[in-house]
């Protein structure tokens, strides 16, 4: 299963897309950061599992989660990381990174951490491309001032947005200020 998708993922040509950039970054990151085998593994793999259920439908994601409360649109993580718990996935970072991807979490290691970052600096997205990029490149010099500033970009934008912040984003913030 290691170095590509679950065989229960459930994601469109564009997301996989998506993922692998996500995967591509990570990648270089953590080449130039010299990272250890098993920390370059553990990115490399948060990357390719964490979208794997973004486009399952709101029954099962809310089947595998037992959520009945998020939104629907934020329960893939949740889910995914559940999927890959009971098959036996042993890596607390991984399961930690994935399940909390889109909520941002205080007790993240790096993994969690770098997968956050790459999910939202990717370039494939369309906003804000100069300023992501720049953060992008000086990930590996400035881990975690761009963190910090990544999770202030996110919440300012699902303020913006009117969304409501779950409770592990505003821990996250917290934790950073
Ligand atoms: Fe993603």
């Amino acid at each position: 299963m290691k170095g590509d998708l679950p065989r229960w993922a459930i994601v469109s040509e564009k997301r996989r897309a998506h993922i692998e950039r996500v995967v591509t970054l990570l990648d270089t990151w953590a080449q130039r950061m010299n990272l250890p085998a098993t920390e370059v593994e553990a990115w490399r793999d948060a990357g390719w599992w964490h979208d794997a259920l973004r486009d399952a439908d709101e029954g099962t994601l809310r089947a595998i989660t037992g959520d009945v409360e998020r939104p629907t649109n934020m329960l893939h993580g949740l889910a995914a990381a559940a999927r890959l718990a009971d098959e036996g996935e042993p890596r607390a970072d991984v399961l930690e990174a994935v399940r909390w991807h889109t909520f941002g979490h205080a007790d993240w290691s790096r993994t969690g951490r770098a997968l956050y970052m790459a999910d939202f600096l990717e370039p494939g997205r369309q906003f804000m491309q100069a300023d992501r990029a720049f953060l992008a490149s000086i990930v590996p010099d400035a881990f975690d001032a761009v963190f910090r500033q990544v999770v202030r970009m996110r919440i300012e934008w699902t303020v913006r947005e009117g969304k409501a912040l779950a409770v592990e984003t505003v821990g996250l913030w917290n934790s950073l200020r």
